[in-house]
């Protein structure tokens, strides 16, 4: 074993699932070669209306030369996943265990809510989308803050067999219409506002511009369903300690509060757009509705939820996930790499709006049972050890978050977190992109005491859950892998020629084989599914990423090998921002690398060809900024936008982004520029490079 090598705590260990590598490697072994078996003792544990046959448990295709690719987990069974996350629990006596507690962004504004009321929700909102017209099948678009009705919406679509579609609350008004329209979402559920920091959010006019905008796209939204939620924010403001219900034991979902024109401050009124017949208030259309409703069996196959994720080229996939499968993977992943355990408090950061925020906010931990906090802040507010007093508030077990904020807590080093008392921690979680070892290091000494085990955990929208991650209690960490594969998968590293790489050695990182939580197709596009992640390499999924594997067999995961980039866990491509950017109309061409940021990872350095006759200004630099953020969302600013008086392309016209990731970092060593067109516009590129970036 190599040097770095941090064992997992002994006290930890003794108590874990999964207590050694020999443990490890038994379980790993047997979810390969007896997959049927593996993955049935799991699915028992599940309700299933119309049983399984374990003669048939899955099937598969992986190359396109062979036929269409195809993914099926227990075809033929029928269950209904909201079934086994909330009525299942509550049947076994865990009705009054609380499944979440909230908070808000102001810390006097928190509650919490129990299974058996959020069954009851549920239920409700159920019953209001049927009313809607909502029936198995149809897509429900939700663009909501961290709120409960978040989930409920989503569980509610669950339960009826509707398929949602969330789209995370930060993406601009085009973005949400785009997807709205590919979807062709009959129902939008948003709320009305929402505070991020000390800034309010009217995201109602957002959706109501998103909804215009989806019109062009020749798609009209028939009912939009709005959460109030500012006036539990305005009682937090304005009350000293938040008695004035915002910290109930249950939230109250109902109450009868002012709703429109409410005076915030002095100076700042806000109100909510509203279309007649086409917008209705979540409580509204709650208070009219039964408090039950029986759930709708689908089959194991049948979708269970969409999700977006950024495309190289510029249009968004919609990812879909099945039913049985995806329950099966998002319930175990959890169990396993958090090793959660019943009367364990877990907080995972990440928005619902995101694929981590599906699975390990909402799926895994409640098919588990467990009890999690919801955060509606950011790290940053109303100080910056906001997350640790959270966990010291709820006595937080396993926490998950990004790299992103833990490089940005780093910043103001261990004075916020000494004021807190984060012992109860047993686990930590790293997910979004690779983890430098300094921010593992800081992580693991000031957060986890030298106590946690990390869980690095490598995966992805399309994977539906962890594929690479060490387990804790059980994996020796080397900070910045992602150590060993998670049961039912195998990774494999493909050179250029699509040769198998044994042992030691780095290359594409794909699978062979499928996991039940893999992603099915891209919604209404089965064609695309296909190329993207199927047709480099036939007989196996390309994730994309590149990966080595070193002398002890451990996988570090080394970046993207497309044109995609992370920012801050985010990923987008380089077509995205580039085609945004040529919109302009003073702008002729564009070309977007990524930088090494010490925050935000990656960060988007731009090189813009003005039109002929055009001069280039601080103006149009940052009305270029201005404008990818607006059409994209403030999660996808550039940091530079460098004055490109040419890009330089091969003969052939291919721009070489190689140069540019150079230019951007100011290193001369180019390497061989022969084949460019004008090998001149490098030595200009390198000249124009703007000031101290
Ligand atoms: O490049 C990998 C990176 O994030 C990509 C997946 O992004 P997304 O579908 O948005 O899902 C993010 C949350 C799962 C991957 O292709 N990535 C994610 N986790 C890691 C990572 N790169 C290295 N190490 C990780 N732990």
């Amino acid at each position: 074993m190599s040097k770095n090598v941090y064992l997992p705590y002994a006290a930890t260990s003794e108590k874990a699932h999964i207590k050694s590598m020999v443990q490890y490697r038994k379980m790993h072994n047997k979810s390969l070669e007896s997959t049927e078996q593996f993955w049935s003792e799991i699915a028992s544990q599940f309700h299933w209306e119309t049983p399984y046959d374990i003669n048939n448990f899955y099937s598969y295709n992986f190359d396109v030369t062979k036929g269409p690719v195809q993914v099926k987990w227990m075809e033929g069974a029928t269950t209904n996943v909201c079934y086994n996350l909330l009525d299942k629990n509550v049947r076994n006596g865990m009705g009054d265990k609380v499944a979440f507690y909230w908070e808000g962004n102001d810390p006097e504004d928190y509650s919490k809510i129990t299974y058996k009321k959020l069954l009851e929700e549920v239920c409700r909102f159920s019953n209001v989308l049927k009313s809607k017209g909502v029936v198995k099948g149809d897509r429900v678009a939700i663009y909501m803050p961290m709120v409960f009705e978040i989930v409920i919406a989503m569980l509610s679509c669950a339960r009826i067999g509707a398929v949602h579609s969330i789209v995370f609350a930060g993406f601009s008004s085009d973005s949400l219409a785009e997807r709205m329209a590919d979807c062709k979402c009959k129902v939008l559920v948003t709320a009305d506002s929402v505070y991020r920091g000390d800034k309010l959010l009217n995201i109602k006019s957002l959706c109501d511009i998103a909804m215009d905008k989806a019109k062009n796209f020749g798609h009209e939204v028939s009912t939009c369903i709005v959460v109030r939620h500012l006036p539990r924010l305005y009682r937090s403001m304005n009350t000293s300690n938040g008695t004035n219900g915002s910290n109930s034991d249950i939230i109250d979902l109902h109450s009868d509060v002012p709703i429109l024109n409410i005076t915030l401050n002095d100076n700042l009124t806000f109100s909510v757009p509203w279309t007649d017949g086409r917008d209705y208030w979540w409580h509204d259309e709650m208070d009219d509705v039964e408090p039950s409703c029986y759930p709708v069996w689908v089959s194991a196959e049948d979708p269970l939820f969409m999700l977006y994720t950024s495309g190289s080229t510029g249009k968004p996939k919609g990812v879909l996930h099945t039913t049985g499968g995806y329950l099966l993977y998002a319930a175990t992943t959890f169990k396993y790499v958090f090793d959660y355990h019943p009367g364990d408090i877990y907080w995972c950061t990440a928005d619902i709006g995101w694929i981590t925020g599906h699975s390990y906010v909402v799926y895994g931990p409640l098919a588990n049972g467990a009890t999690s906090v919801i955060f509606e802040g950011t790290p940053f507010y109303p100080d910056n050890g906001r997350y640790w007093s959270v966990i010291e508030k709820y006595k937080v077990t396993q926490f998950y978050t990004a790299p992103t904020a833990i490089r940005a807590l780093m910043k103001f080093g261990e004075e916020p977190v000494k004021k807190h008392n984060v012992d109860s921690l047993k686990v930590l979680g790293s997910v979004g992109e690779p983890i430098n070892p300094e921010a593992w290091l800081w992580y693991y000494q000031n957060i986890g005491k030298e106590r946690c085990s990390i869980a690095d955990t490598f995966w992805q929208t399309e994977t539906g859950g962890h594929v690479i991650t060490p387990l804790p209690g059980c994996t020796p960490m080397k900070p910045g892998s992602a150590s060993f594969p998670f049961f039912g998968v195998k990774p494999i590293l493909l050179d250029e020629s699509g040769k198998e790489i044994e042992g030691v050695g780095e290359g594409y990182l794909v699978f062979n084989k499928p996991w039940p939580g893999i992603m099915r197709t891209l919604f209404g596009n089965h064609e695309r599914f296909q190329s993207v992640y199927f047709s480099k390499f036939p007989g196996y999924y390309c994730t994309g990423d590149g990966a080595r594997r070193d002398e002890d067999g451990y996988f570090w995961v080394t970046g993207r090998v497309d044109d995609m980039l992370n920012v801050s866990g985010h990923l987008m491509s380089t077509a995205e921002v580039e085609s945004v950017l040529t919109e302009h109309p003073d702008v002729s061409e564009a070309a977007v690398v990524s930088r090494p940021h010490p925050i935000k990872g990656e960060c988007l350095y731009c090189f813009v060809t003005p039109n002929h006759g055009v001069t280039f200004t601080p103006k149009l630099s940052s009305e270029l900024v201005k404008k990818v953020r607006e059409s994209i969302g403030p999660f996808a600013m550039p940091d530079v936008i460098q004055h490109a008086p040419g890009l330089p392309k091969t003969r052939s016209g291919k721009i070489m982004r190689r140069v540019l990731r150079k230019v951007a970092v100011n290193d001369r060593e180019v390497g061989d520029i022969s084949t460019l067109a004008d090998e001149h516009i490098v030595e200009e590129l390198f000249k124009n490079r703007p000031e101290k970036s």
